[in-house]
């Protein structure tokens, strides 16, 4: 348990100063980055969340993700391009695996709203694993 946290926090320490980067460096988001930077906010969050045994504090960040992510969906229909950095021509298996990702995000809001701490230490787990791989694959 210890070891676990322990590396979730130098995963969500990591992530937050790659943010802050980010943010220096390029003025002009886009609406991936968006929404990742509210996804890296909300996630940190969980994180402190889950350490402290605070489940009520989880959703409230989520809600921006949320958002942000219904802004890609509005882009999408419009016609407009959303460029990955990497293997963009699998552009439907990155939508694919989004929808995975948040279908798991959901089951973490519910189990957060029972304050099922054992459910949300597994699926802050599988959302871990999701950052990794969708990283590693499209950005
Ligand atoms: C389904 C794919 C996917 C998932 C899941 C995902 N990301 Fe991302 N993320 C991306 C892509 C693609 C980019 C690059 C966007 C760009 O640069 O245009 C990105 C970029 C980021 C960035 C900005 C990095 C930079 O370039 O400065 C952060 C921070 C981030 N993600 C955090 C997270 C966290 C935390 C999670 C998990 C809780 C997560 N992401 C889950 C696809 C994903």
């Amino acid at each position: 348990m210890k070891r676990w946290c322990f590396i979730l926090g130098i995963v969500a320490a990591f992530t937050l100063q790659h943010t802050a980067k980010a943010v220096a460096q390029e003025p002009q988001l886009n609406l991936i980055k968006e929404e990742m930077i509210a996804m890296n906010d909300a996630f940190t969050n969980l994180i402190q969340a889950l350490i402290f045994n605070k489940p009520d504090v989880i959703e409230g960040p989520f809600l921006k993700v949320k958002e942000a992510r219904k802004k890609i969906e509005e882009a999408i229909k419009k016609g407009e391009k959303i460029i990955l950095p990497k293997n963009h021509s699998k552009f439907k298996e990155f939508m694919k695996l989004d929808e995975e990702y948040h279908a798991e995000l959901e089951k973490l809001l519910a189990a957060a709203k029972d304050k099922n701490m054992k459910i949300i230490k597994l699926q802050t787990h599988k959302l871990l694993n999701f950052c990794v791989y969708c990283h590693a694959r499209f950005r």
